[in-house]
């Protein structure tokens, strides 16, 4: 039987990275010590990260005019880029501030990513087969009416509720199979919900205290593994994609997550998104050596 496909709808970003001494404060400039302008957008770094774990992943996306340098980029990291589609509105990007212990402050420009319409979603709703997973985030606009698709043709949905929008993880949970928060927005999300359906998966990454699954019939707990951090970003979103890949795979939670977190664990040791995350053999190494 084959492996089931993971359609990925979501975010192409235009990363600009700084690197600084510190993050700036309210009011303050400082100087970069180093600058890279490299593919990102939490929906392109997820496709990323379940093509370079061996899924098969077709993106749906958005770009600008000016946008084919991330097509080609994508397509280059072996995500299928067919349903990546050209709008008027330009590309979306990110300013991205990494501090010497690695943190990050990010501030995005949406763009065409936030400039769907209901037709961009038609290959989900032709093409996508009983058993697909979708997986989603909350750069763009139209994530619920895209879960709401996926669920009718019998997709799983996987849904990282990031950047948190009380109203957008609103509006998608009726639909979603597994949840994806990290702390901050776990808390954000019981402030702002409440009580999430039954019946859903919540996959909590709590930075060096590791990552929990919770599911109605399982509770695991995965330590993480500890590296120097370099660069923290995209680090959740290799998390999500790797996650993805290896519940498509069909292997166990306790599997799923340990490869996840050790593929999001190589990603903080590099610099940049796209194009930072580890390959499956590196992690498969990874995992081999610890
Ligand atoms: O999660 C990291 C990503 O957030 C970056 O690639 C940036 O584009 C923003 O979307």
């Amino acid at each position: 039987m084959p492996m089931p496909k993971i359609w990925s709808f979501g975010s192409i970003n235009a990363d600009h990275a700084y690197r600084v001494p510190h993050i700036p404060a309210p009011g303050e400039t400082i100087a970069a010590r180093e600058y890279s302008l490299g593919l990102g957008g939490k929906g392109a770094n997820q496709s990323v990260a379940a093509a370079k774990a061996g899924a098969t992943v077709a993106h749906v996306g958005l770009i600008g005019p000016e946008g084919l340098w991330a097509k080609e980029r994508l397509a280059a990291l072996g995500v299928d880029t067919q349903h990546i589609m050209q709008s008027a509105t330009p590309t979306g990007h990110a300013i991205i501030t990494v501090d010497e212990t690695g943190e990050n402050a990010i501030t995005i420009f949406p763009g065409a990513n936030r400039a769907f319409a209901d037709a961009q979603l038609q290959a989900l709703a032709t093409e996508a087969r009983p058993g697909d997973l979708l997986i989603l985030q909350n750069e763009t606009n139209l994530q619920a009416e895209a879960a709401r698709i996926a669920v009718k043709q019998g997709l799983t949905v996987l849904y990282s509720a990031a950047p948190f929008s009380a109203q957008a993880t609103s509006e998608v949970l009726p639909h979603i199979s597994l949840l994806l928060l990290n702390e901050i927005e776990a808390a954000q999300l019981n402030a702002a919900v409440g009580t999430l359906p039954s019946g859903i998966t919540v996959v909590v990454t709590k930075g060096s205290s590791g990552a929990d699954w919770t599911s109605p019939d399982q509770t695991l707990h995965c330590p993480v593994f500890p590296v120097k951090p370099v660069d923290t970003t995209g680090a959740g979103d290799t998390f999500a994609g790797y996650l993805a890949a290896a519940i498509a795979e069909g292997q166990s939670p306790e599997a799923a997550m340990r490869l996840a977190s050790a593929a999001a664990a190589l990603k903080v040791t590099r610099k940049g998104t796209a194009d930072a995350i580890p390959s499956r053999a590196e992690v498969d190494a990874f995992l081999a050596s610890v």
